[in-house]
């Protein structure tokens, strides 16, 4: 039986679109009341989560000024993945489902990076609305806070290094950016691989974390000063003069030019993000790439690399069929603890303001978790 007698709750809302993701965050969000979803007008295969753990994202942040390749349109709630307790389910979901369940939400199915009418239902609430094919039963041993911090991150560094860069046991690999969210992910799966990981980071504090969750070696790419600091020879020198195999680049900018004179020649080199140069378009939605990164083609032609885009999203969106495997592949990981999303940050609702901040300023080592009630 399903009688819901669903309290009221709260919900984020960005009113518009921002010129940065901190001027959104300051200027266009607003934490408002939120009634529950009305089940009498949900569809029969619909399931209602009451949120308790959403996950603050980078990608969180770049939609809110409209920076991102996928448009929200505002008012919207913010909240790619998130998990929670089942509250309400349609009469056509079946007996897997009940009433009391932890779940976590599909991002690519509901939530505001999915398309369709499942986009409104954002994490930064008390409640959400996903259709059951996209609500999933937590893996065994993943609290909340780490399953709502699981798929974007995994599933990115699975499509980057596995379906993209082709790693394999031995190689080694150079990872930038590796305390975020995505970074730490691929360090982890370069591990199950078998790969030699090399991090890289700006703080020593993070970088104990990042060697603590696997890595090999980790080298500081900025100096007591905050100065840029050169790391080719020291990653030269971990490799015996030789170089990596892969560059897993989440930064961009200056650490990719010079990541180009520390790989190995016929090296594979795979364009992830560009976290220290996020201002690739204009802001407040405006498309176009004014500010895009640019590689030195006489590096990439004499060193024979390989450079690869590896857009996750997207190429599901062109090919949907590399979507199980690597989704299967990702849940079995979870599933036998081979993986384990690290969540370093926990903030209440009322302070998502501040959560979002820390996300963008990079103070979040792995996963950043808003905790709904
Ligand atoms: N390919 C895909 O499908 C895909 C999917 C998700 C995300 N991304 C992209 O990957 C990038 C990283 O995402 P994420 O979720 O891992 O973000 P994140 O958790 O915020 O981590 C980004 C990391 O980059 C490092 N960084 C270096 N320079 C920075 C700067 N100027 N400002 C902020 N951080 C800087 C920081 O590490 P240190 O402080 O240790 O240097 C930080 O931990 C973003 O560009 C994002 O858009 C790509």
């Amino acid at each position: 039986m399903n009688e819901p007698a669903l309290d009221a709750g709260r919900q984020v809302i960005i009113t518009a679109l921002g010129e940065t993701p901190l001027e959104a965050v300051d200027a266009h969000s607003v934490l408002v009341p939120m009634e529950p979803p009305d089940t009498g007008s949900l569809a029969p295969h619909d399931v209602v989560v009451a949120v308790r753990s959403a996950a603050v994202g980078w990608v969180d942040l770049l939609m809110t000024s409209g920076q991102y390749q996928h448009l929200p349109v505002p008012p919207y709630t913010p909240g790619m993945e998130y998990a929670g307790v089942i509250a309400w389910k349609g009469p056509q979901v079946g007996a897997e489902l009940a009433v009391g369940d932890e779940v976590f939400v599909d991002p690519f199915l509901a939530g505001p990076r999915s398309l369709g009418e499942y986009r409104r239902w954002g994490g930064f609430a008390s409640y959400a609305v996903a259709p059951a094919h996209a609500v999933r039963h937590v893996p065994t041993g993943l609290s909340l806070d780490q399953a709502c911090n699981l798929l974007g991150s995994y599933e990115t560094a699975h499509h980057c290094l596995v379906g993209r860069g082709r790693v394999r046991a031995g190689e080694t690999v150079l990872i930038h950016g590796a305390s975020g969210a995505i970074g730490l992910a691929a360090v982890q799966v370069c591990k199950l691989l078998g790969a030699t990981v090399i991090a890289t980071g700006r703080s020593p504090e993070k970088l104990a974390r990042v060697a603590a969750e696997g890595a090999d070696h980790v080298v500081c790419v900025q100096d007591e000063d905050g100065a840029a600091r050169s790391f080719r020879d020291e990653v030269k020198a971990l490799t015996g003069g030789r170089g990596v195999d892969v560059v897993y680049d989440a930064v961009g900018g200056d650490i990719s030019l010079e990541s180009l004179r520390c790989v190995t020649f016929g090296a594979r080199f795979l364009v992830v993000g560009w976290a220290s140069t996020p201002f690739v378009a204009r802001g407040r939605g405006q498309r176009g790439a004014p500010n895009a990164n640019v590689l030195p083609t006489n590096l990439i032609m004499m060193k024979g690399i390989d450079v690869l885009g590896c857009p996750t999203a997207i190429a599901t969106a062109h090919d949907p069929a590399i979507r199980e495997p690597r989704l299967a592949q990702v849940l079995a990981w979870a599933e036998s603890g081979k993986i384990r999303p690290c969540v370093s940050r926990v903030y209440a609702l009322d302070d998502y303001r501040e959560a979002m901040r820390a996300r963008w300023r990079g103070e979040v080592t792995g996963g950043c978790v808003l905790r709904i009630l």
